[in-house]
């Protein structure tokens, strides 16, 4: 069975799982309930300047039959008196020594300050502390949160008085409300921190109720700008942290990651490990589905590692980070056609529409007698009980016209139905590099392209 312990930064924890800073480790009876569950460890709900909290703090976006595909808030950091949660903080170390508890902080921009947090936290114990740069809301309007992770020179500052003290690791918590986390991240390790995580909320509003023409979710008549995350920023976070694992400054310096956004079971987890991360904090996932969860993800990802023949989690992290790539160097003649399985296909004929009016029109409707009609050439009727879906056209890609765009087969609704199939081109390969490189004017002046794409046999549909 796969060892599942990890190392983050001189950190240990039987399992690469932590909550992350938020609701769900606001207690220390939320937390040592959360280590009886199987959690490895647990960053606590971020502590340090006075806050008071407001109702109607989460909102939440809802799509199709999924509740919560992300949720919206505009909480701020503890509202817990800060001797309260040390005094927590302590007791729940002092009962979980094998589990990782890092603490989060966040105060105002003053060395001193940063200094007499830190050494409070070091008193209870605690394993490491994550600088909290990421609140998109009310903390960045009073010059914290994503207001120091916006700006690398602040990162690097402060990360430089909290390094200068601190005697356990130190971790930079990233906002993705920038262009790209690189610039803050190497300002962050400039100044000595031991470890990064990311991602913290996006900035985001909800919606508007259209009765009220409220904003959602409505305090007392206002809305505003709130933190979005949860199963819908996912892909945000994977971009975010594998622009971390590619670059070669952050790499030099060899320091864990700590990857969230959207992890709700086991596979989102993998991914997180394959782009780079060793540790995964959860946030959202328990706010929906309680700590039980855990158990899933412990189990899911044991057996695929086990699967895959992973024997511990630093045989996972970064596997596929030597993948990532940007279009200067895709192969231009790589080729893929969409291919249809009739045996599979349920006639809805929501490829066809989409190829017909989002993409290339080459997907035929073929009758029973082989012959190509159009969508009103058959009975409209033929739902259900009027006739029999095997009398309905069957929807057949023309690949010799098929750019493989892929759109039929991310809007079918029948899993494995539309395969895209890699089919030679006939080309030799190239990237737009090479050819910016070997042919300059085909990539500045059109007709150029058109003699070049002549040349080698590049028909446009
Ligand atoms: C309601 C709520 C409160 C949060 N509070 C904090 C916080 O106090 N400190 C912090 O660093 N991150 C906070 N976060 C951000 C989470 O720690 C995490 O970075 C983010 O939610 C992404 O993970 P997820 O998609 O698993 O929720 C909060 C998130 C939510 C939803
Ligand atoms: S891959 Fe694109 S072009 Fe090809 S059949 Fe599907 S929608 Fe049409
Ligand atoms: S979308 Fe899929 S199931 Fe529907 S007609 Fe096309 S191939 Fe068949």
């Amino acid at each position: 069975m796969a060892d599942l312990s990890i190392n983050f930064a001189g950190i240990r924890s039987p399992n690469p799982f932590w909550l992350a800073s938020a609701p769900p480790t606001n207690s220390a009876a939320q937390v040592h309930r959360a280590f009886e569950a199987g959690w490895g460890g647990a960053v606590w709900k971020t502590i340090g300047a006075p806050v008071l909290n407001v109702s109607n703090r989460y909102g939440a976006w809802h799509y199709g039959g999924q509740r919560m595909l992300a949720i919206n808030n505009v909480e701020l950091i503890s509202d817990r008196p800060l001797e309260v949660n040390l005094k927590e903080i302590r007791d729940v170390k002092r009962h979980w020594p094998d589990r990782a508890l890092i603490v989060s902080a966040m105060v105002e921009s003053k060395p001193e300050a940063w200094r007499d947090i830190v050494m409070r936290i070091e008193d209870t114990g605690a394993d490491g502390i994550e600088l909290n740069y990421g609140c998109p809301h009310g903390m960045s309007e009073r010059g914290m949160g994503s207001a120091v992770g916006q700006v690398p020179s602040y990162c690097q500052m402060i990360t430089s008085w909290v390094t200068e003290v601190a005697r356990i690791p130190v971790i930079v918590k990233l906002t993705p409300n920038v262009a790209s986390v690189v610039p803050p991240a190497r300002a962050a390790l400039a100044a000595g921190a031991h470890g990064l995580s990311l991602i913290n909320t996006i900035n985001s509003i909800i919606g508007v109720d259209l009765d009220t023409l409220e904003l959602v979710p409505n305090i007392g008549g206002k809305g505003g700008h709130g933190g979005y995350a949860g199963p819908a920023v996912k892909p945000i976070a994977l971009h975010h942290l594998s622009s971390l694992g590619v670059d070669e400054e952050v790499r030099r310096r060899g320091v864990p990651i700590s990857g969230m956004g959207g992890i709700t079971t086991w596979r989102d987890a993998a991914e997180f490990l394959l782009l780079g991360a060793t540790s995964l904090q959860v946030c959202t996932a328990v706010m929906h589905y309680g700590f039980r969860i855990i158990e899933d993800l412990v189990d899911g990802l044991s057996a695929w590692m086990d699967a895959k023949g992973f024997k511990t989690i630093a045989d996972v992290v970064g596997r596929s980070l030597p993948r990532i790539s940007d279009f200067n160097d895709f192969d231009l003649s790589f080729r893929a056609v969409a291919r249809i399985n009739p045996d599979k296909c349920i006639k809805c004929n929501l490829c066809y529409v989409a190829c017909h009016d989002s993409a290339h029109q080459c997907i035929d409707l073929v009758d029973a007698q082989g012959q190509v009609v159009t969508p009103y050439r058959y009975d409209p009727r033929s739902n259900g009980k009027y006739q029999a879906l095997s009398d309905r056209p069957q929807p057949v890609v023309r690949e010799e016209d098929c750019v493989g765009c892929r759109l039929c087969h991310n809007v079918c609704p029948v899993e494995g139905c539309i395969e895209m199939v890699e089919v030679p081109s006939g080309r030799a390969p190239v990237t737009w590099r090479e050819l910016t490189e070997q042919r300059r004017e085909v990539t500045e002046d059109w007709a150029a392209m058109e003699r070049y794409r002549r040349e080698v046999g590049i028909e446009i549909h």
